[in-house]
């Protein structure tokens, strides 16, 4: 079995790694294209050496732009890919601008998809991930579900059939990270200057469109980030540090100390070194949710409602309409002692996906 993996922003290089590691441990070939959506060695590079992942077959080299420049660029180079590697299946990861635009060159010609992560739904069309993942289903011949409620958001339109239960494979590689951690495997991470990890503090990031591009929003937020009591480290993602820029808002202030995006193992150490999280990002809701960490998202609705259960994570659109102390309150609240159970599934989910194409393939032949 040949497969072509279809990945291009920092998200899907986590995912990629234990993908990448569970192909290495069989005799099927598998082939990674990255899209060049994220470049920057923060955001790319360091997952590469970081996770012990292949370099990439090939580079599209994309770039940043806007929603139609950077997803017909990828469209638009994916023909040649595919006609040279000829995949028995291509794998898009997610709902990124990449996922979608992998997805569609290869259903028009005629190349399995497989679409791992498949199913999740925020319901908030004003996201542009919520396209991306609604249409990359709909034309994906695999369904790779990471949980029971993704299952049951592809039944409800009518997917059942071409859905399969794989568990989340971020799973998968948090927990290997938190336990090299845990052995000293990997060095202290940088967080920004300020910070005394021996102290309690917060981890924040910010990145969605709907809270870094109004500039009042954004203001307001920072506002809200540099009243909390305690120190927080805000990993700035490279789109806060634009739209800040552009508007004139200055994110060190009050509370805030502002640094790099960390490597994975950085960033899975900072949250476990951390009194909590403070995110909008899908992957770190669940990221605390698996080290144990409190978390609240600043978001009016979550695609991972089963962080939500027993007050692990707490979604707040608006920090800044809340009353200060309540707000504070909540954000340095403790973690739950409440179970967890495995909602995600048990760190097992990459062979799983393997075994679920092979098997898919063979029906097919
Ligand atoms: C993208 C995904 C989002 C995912 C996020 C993870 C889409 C629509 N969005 O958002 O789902 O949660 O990745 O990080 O696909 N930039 C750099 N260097 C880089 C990459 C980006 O400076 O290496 C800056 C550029 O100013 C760029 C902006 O960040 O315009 C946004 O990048 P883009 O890839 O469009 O979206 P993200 O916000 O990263």
């Amino acid at each position: 079995m040949k497969v072509l993996s279809v990945v291009g922003a920092r998200p899907q290089l986590v995912k990629l790694a234990p993908i990448a590691a569970a192909f290495a441990g069989t005799d099927h070939q598998h082939v990674i294209v990255h899209t060049g959506q994220h470049y920057d060695a923060d955001l790319s590079d360091v997952f590469f050496s970081g996770l012990g992942i292949p370099d990439p077959d090939v580079h599209l080299g994309v770039g940043s732009g806007s929603h139609g420049v950077q997803t017909g660029a990828v469209l638009a180079a994916m023909d040649k890919v595919l006609e040279d590697e000829r995949p028995d299946w291509v794998l898009v990861y997610g709902d990124t601008n990449s996922t979608v635009a992998g997805a569609l060159s290869a259903v028009k010609l005629h190349y399995k998809v497989a679409h791992l992560e498949a199913g999740l739904r925020s319901f908030n069309r004003r996201m542009p991930e919520e396209h991306n993942r609604v249409l990359t289903d709909h034309c994906a011949d695999l369904l790779l579900a990471p949980t029971e409620e993704a299952v049951r958001h592809l039944g409800n339109e009518g997917l059942a059939e071409r859905t399969r239960l794989a568990g989340d494979v971020m799973v998968d590689i948090c927990l290997r990270i938190r336990d090299a951690v845990l052995a000293g495997e990997h060095p202290a991470p940088a967080l920004p200057e300020g910070i005394d990890p021996e102290q309690p503090f917060l981890l924040a990031t910010l990145h969605r469109p709907d809270n870094t591009d109004d500039p009042a929003r954004l203001a307001a937020i920072v506002e809200s980030l540099a009243a909390l009591p305690v120190p927080v480290a805000l990993l700035a993602h490279p789109r806060l540090v634009a739209r800040a820029e552009e508007h004139g808002i200055k994110l060190e202030q009050g509370a805030v100390r502002v640094g790099r995006p960390l490597p994975y193992a950085g960033l899975v150490a900072a949250v476990m070194a951390s009194a909590g999280v403070v995110t909008d990002s899908g992957g770190l809701q669940k990221e605390t949710f698996l080290l144990g960490r409190a978390c609240t998202t600043i978001r009016p609705e979550t695609e991972w409602v089963e962080t939500l259960e027993g007050g692990w994570n707490v979604l707040v659109p608006d920090p800044h309409e809340m009353d200060v102390e309540e707000w504070a309150k909540l954000a340095t609240r403790p973690a739950p002692t409440t179970e967890q159970g495995t909602p995600y599934g048990d760190g097992t989910a990459a062979q799983c996906v393997v075994k679920l194409m092979e098997e898919a393939l063979a029906a097919q032949a």
